[in-house]
């Protein structure tokens, strides 16, 4: 071997133990983490670069244009909120260049030249904008939970599929190093036999006797209810605080749970589990937000493993409300050898040594991304699916989706996940939630 490998390698290991103190990670993952394929570098070019639509301005969805812009081009912005979508455009205007500005997502779909769509619409709006982006041949970024229900599910993946777009899900946890590890190290038998998984969310907010005032001149309210129920305006119904509204998504149960949820699955490696339980902890307050702010669910899987999903005050940013119950948001797996807790900052186990031995070459590995949205433009160039898939993300909303109907039913359920029905003592009542009325002219049809 020459020097310069030896160099090169010396340095390549001082960057690893470098990366490996500084994120707590263990060295033997930071090495086969930096030796894995480079990410793509953003490409000067402009045809190289892919053209963005945005649709959906408010927060997250603002934040992921920005983090795609990297690669590509905003060229067009949609919300039914006008200040947001003008918002947008400026942040987006490049070179002089402003990107178009669009009240109905259907308008901006027609522009041919959009490659693909970032969507942070509310919760009950993620399946129409994705079906419709589909069937214009976008591909797709698309915010977490996929869908508002368990139905919703079947047809985005029908859409996905049959128009040949890629699909990208806003669960960026899959593309985060601690989580993968856990994942991989649960899935070989690190902690020997899974028994239980703690998924810990935030807990959701407490408010009631909102004030009825007009709906502001920017907003199209008609068009931002979409399928849910036509509702008097308050402002606590709309922008950000959408996600505390039965009709407009799923409370803590799919805010953080989302994520946390898509995470034990991929530790469990099933496609979903067989019975579910939960209890309301802290009932809304009358008349005010219909999600609980604190629940409980236990979930059993075909393999015996009992997933436990609780509210936390921790990272809740509303926790004043919620009692104190000390436990952290994040994941605890608990095997018959010990046990991984795993959040967005940090990674632990009962014995260090767990972490430290590195996994051998013949170990299941997981799917492997660098970062979120790369993963999705690479997946762009390749036409290989990212590693959110629409099934993936149809898979894990259906866990949040699930406990939702626990909760809105109050029963002990079971679930046939292959046959995606619920079966046994009280089915018939919980399989009219899988599906909801989408109010007119906001159903399927919409979607062209
Ligand atoms: N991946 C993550 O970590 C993460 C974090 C936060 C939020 N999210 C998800 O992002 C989504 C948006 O959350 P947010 O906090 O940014 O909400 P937000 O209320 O700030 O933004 C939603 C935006 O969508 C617009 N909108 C509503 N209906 C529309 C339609 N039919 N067409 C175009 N625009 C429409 C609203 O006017 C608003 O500007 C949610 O689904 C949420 O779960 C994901």
């Amino acid at each position: 071997m020459n020097k310069t490998f030896h160099v090169s390698r010396r340095m390549f290991l001082q960057r690893c133990s470098l990366a490996a103190a500084a994120s707590g990670l263990p060295l033997w993952f930071v090495e086969r983490d930096l030796s894995a394929a480079e990410a793509p570098k953003p490409s000067a070019s402009p045809n190289a670069r892919p053209t963005i639509g945005l649709i959906g301005c408010g927060g997250m969805g603002t934040g992921d244009a920005s983090n795609a812009s990297r690669f590509g081009e905003v060229v067009a912005v949609c919300d039914v909120d006008r200040n947001h979508a003008e918002g947008a455009a400026k942040k987006f205007t490049k070179n002089g260049k402003k990107p178009a500005v669009y009240g109905d997502f259907r308008k901006l779909l027609e522009r041919g030249e959009i490659n693909a769509i970032v969507q942070g619409t509310p919760d009950h709006w993620h399946t129409l904008v994705n079906i419709a982006a589909a069937k214009a041949k976008k591909d797709i970024y698309g915010e977490k939970p996929l869908t508002l229900t368990l139905d919703e599910g079947r047809h985005v993946i029908k859409a996905v599929r049959e128009n040949k777009v890629v699909f990208q899900c806003g669960t960026q946890q899959r593309s985060s190093k601690r989580f993968h590890l856990t994942c991989e190290l649960v899935r070989n038998g690190r902690i020997g036999q899974l028994k239980e998984v703690h998924v810990f969310v935030p807990g959701g907010i407490l408010g009631n006797n909102f004030k009825s005032v007009p709906v502001p001149q920017e907003l199209n309210y008609d068009f931002w209810l979409g399928q849910a129920p036509k509702e008097e305006y308050f402002t606590e119904r709309c922008h950000r605080t959408f996600r505390w509204w039965w009709d407009y998504a799923g409370g803590p149960v799919t805010d953080w749970g989302a994520h946390h949820n898509d995470i034990a699955r991929w530790a469990i490696g099933l496609e979903g589990p067989t019975a579910i339980e939960a209890r309301v902890v802290t009932p809304p307050l009358p008349n005010g937000y219909t999600t609980p702010s604190e629940f409980e669910a236990t979930l059993t899987w075909a393999n015996g493993v009992k997933q436990i999903v609780k509210t936390t005050l921790d990272d809740s940013p509303f926790g004043q409300h919620l009692k104190e119950n000390g436990q952290r948001n994040g994941l605890k797996f608990i095997g018959t050898n010990g046990w991984i807790w795993v959040n967005r900052e940090e990674i632990t186990a009962s014995d260090k040594q767990l972490l430290i031995d590195p996994l051998p070459e013949s170990a299941i590995k997981l799917e492997y991304s660098k970062d979120h949205m790369t993963n999705f433009i690479t997946s762009m160039s390749s036409r290989k699916d990212p590693i959110a898939s629409v099934e993936t993300a149809h898979r894990s909303a259906s866990i949040g989706h699930l406990i939702i109907i626990a909760l809105r039913t109050g029963r002990k359920l079971q679930w046939d996940p292959a046959a995606e029905t619920f079966t046994g003592e009280g089915a018939a009542e919980a399989n009219k939630h899988i599906a909801r009325e989408m109010r007119k002219p906001y159903d399927y049809s919409f979607a062209g």
